[in-house]
């Protein structure tokens, strides 16, 4: 470890609370102050070695942990148009797009709205404590809003919620994954305030109606994705391309609308219901180029604040966007000649209004990138220019169906002690985790059992390790279905479902029995025969022999000899 290293962990572990001020040429025309660097990564993710990180750790989880699985409405309920739901964005752009894969759309996806018996089905053999979905918006308001009150979509998710129950499986429930309805797009959607209003009666009207069975709540999935993605690229529904303005106007709704909901909760419910609210966040791991090196730390720093900190920082902090943001968006928008930022304020009253306004963190996370400064062009105005960083991919790992999402197993572990260090330990719910692999994947699903392997042991580290509270863990997803922009050409499923069969057969992978096996048993436990070896210390040349053992390959699986690393070297 060089110098700057050990003082950079030196200052981590002594908790002392560090500003940096980075000065920054752009264009040599302005400078950009870039003030509280935020604490980076935990200490003994931070010191470990390259080798070290892919080490494997015995080890269980506490007890009551939240093991669960997800799926979205749109992503496998099919039944697009039936018994009086209305269309939402999804159906409109898959039926006339020419982008995705083969034209495929959630029209019939999965048939969950008519196979809900398998659905819980599968879940009840998994035995997963907490089934992750969510309500598609336009089947319980046709066209937004309660007027439109679609009971028939009511009674669905009402079996759905009873059948959960009387399995004794928390329903953890999303109330808006991406399917807004179309009705409200023709108001302008995200883009207008309006909605906060309409998505908190929305929202008002889920808890009065579901709320004495759900326990836990969440309101918008992955507000991120929404506001770049939909507003910014306009590659996804409603397909605005407006870099510059959009993503920053419907993220200041999307957390207000948040905020709304949960005060709403906290007002009307939370006493007799006595739930939990909160909003799940989309994270990569951002890991500086150069550790040693502080321009590339402040850049995967601002990496990470401008995909996660952008809504977390308002919500969990002080009700206001990091800094990171107002410096970048604030300083470019000067530059560009444009009379104020970019990036919408709050008042004072939103933001106490927003602050706090999540009971736990949820955080949904695919993959880790290699993050570096880089001063980016003036124009066109764009989000993705506000930042002054770039991304590559890990060259260490393997890859997965999807070209951009790498398996960096440790990176979870980083980014948990990250959002720990950043957010003052909140509990953490770990609300999605999950790999693609080819549609012709059927039950040999090898590289999936390998990456849930590889990454449930990272959250076990930093949980036993680091002592992050990590309260628990839903893999993504229950079966394979409607992969957005990817259609039906990658799967994330613990189960295979055959999209050619109108019955939509469902079949476990691997990975299912495996889950399964790492559910029953809590995480990780030590084999018997582990605990036996381990009263003869073994040499250190023989520990480092069996290291090498290890992650060789991704059919490689850790194995028991791990362990004994564990014992002679305590963490
Ligand atoms: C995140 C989304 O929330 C989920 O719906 C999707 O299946 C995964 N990404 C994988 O693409």
């Amino acid at each position: 470890m060089s110098n700057k290293e050990i003082l950079w962990y030196l200052l981590k572990k002594k908790h002392i609370n560090i500003t940096l001020v980075n000065t920054v040429k752009i264009d040599n025309t302005a400078l950009i102050k870039v003030e509280e660097l935020s604490k980076n990564v935990g200490p003994q993710s931070m010191l470990s070695s390259n080798f070290d990180r892919k080490m494997y750790h015995y080890g269980t989880f506490p007890e009551g942990f939240s093991w669960g699985i997800s799926s979205s409405a749109y992503q496998i309920e099919g039944g697009w148009n039936a018994d009086g739901k209305g269309p939402s964005i999804w159906d409109t752009f898959t039926q006339t797009t020419n982008t995705i894969p083969d034209n495929a759309n959630g029209n019939v996806a999965c048939d969950s709205y008519n196979r809900l018996n398998e659905d819980l089905y599968m879940l009840r053999a998994l035995r997963v404590k907490s089934y992750r979905f969510s309500l598609s918006w336009s089947r319980i308001f046709p066209d937004g809003t309660r007027k439109s009150l679609n009971q028939k979509g009511v009674d669905y998710y009402n079996r759905l919620i009873d059948g959960l129950i009387a399995h004794n499986i928390e329903p953890m429930v999303t109330l808006y994954h991406w399917d807004l309805p179309e009705a409200l797009q023709k108001v302008n959607g995200w883009e207008s305030a309006e909605m906060i209003d309409i998505f908190n009666d929305y929202c008002d009207f889920c808890f009065a109606t579901f709320g004495d069975r759900v326990k836990f709540w969440i309101t918008i999935n992955q507000p991120q994705t929404i506001a770049w993605s939909g507003y910014g690229l306009g590659n996804m529904p409603p397909n605005v391309k407006d870099p510059g303005y959009g993503p920053y106007i419907v993220a200041h709704n999307l957390i207000k609308a948040h905020a709304k909901a949960y005060h709403t909760y906290d007002d009307k419910y939370r006493q007799s219901q006595g739930g939990l609210i909160s909003i799940a966040l989309n994270a990569d791991w951002a890991e500086p180029k150069d550790v040693s090196v502080r321009r590339e730390v402040v850049a995967a720093d601002r990496a990470m604040q401008f995909q996660l900190g952008w809504f977390a920082h308002p919500i969990f902090k002080n009700g206001d966007y990091p800094d990171a943001l107002k410096w970048q968006v604030g300083n470019k928008s000067e530059i560009q000649g444009l009379p104020q930022s970019r990036l919408p304020s709050f008042t004072e009253e939103e933001k106490n209004f927003i602050k706090g306004t999540a009971d736990v963190f949820c955080v949904n996370h695919y993959t880790t990138k290699i993050v570096s400064h880089v001063t980016a062009r003036l124009s066109p105005a764009s989000y993705e220019y506000d930042w002054d960083f770039k991304e590559e991919e890990e060259n260490d790992s393997p890859t997965t169906a999807i070209p951009n999402q790498k398996v960096v197993a440790w990176g979870l572990r980083r980014l948990l002690n990250w959002i720990k260090e950043e957010y003052g330990d909140p509990e953490i719910y770990i609300t999605e985790n999950g790999v693609a692999t080819e549609a012709q994947t059927t039950w040999d699903d090898s590289a999936r059992v390998f990456f849930y392997k590889a990454y449930i042991d990272e959250a076990l580290k930093a949980y036993k390790v680091d002592g992050v509270t990590v309260k628990g863990y839903t893999a993504t997803s229950l079966m394979d279905s409607f992969e957005w922009l990817n259609g039906y050409n990658v799967g994330f499923g613990l189960h295979h479902v055959d999209f050619s069969n109108p019955n939509r057969s469902r079949t476990p992978k691997y990975s299912a029995h495996f889950y399964y096996n790492i559910i029953k048993d809590n995480g990780f436990p030590l084999p018997d025969d582990e605990k036996q070896s381990l009263t003869k210390p073994s040499t250190t040349k023989n520990i480092k022999r069996l290291q090498m053992c290890l992650f060789v390959s991704r059919d490689q699986f850790p194995t028991r000899y791990s362990a004994l690393r564990y014992w002679s070297q305590p963490a």
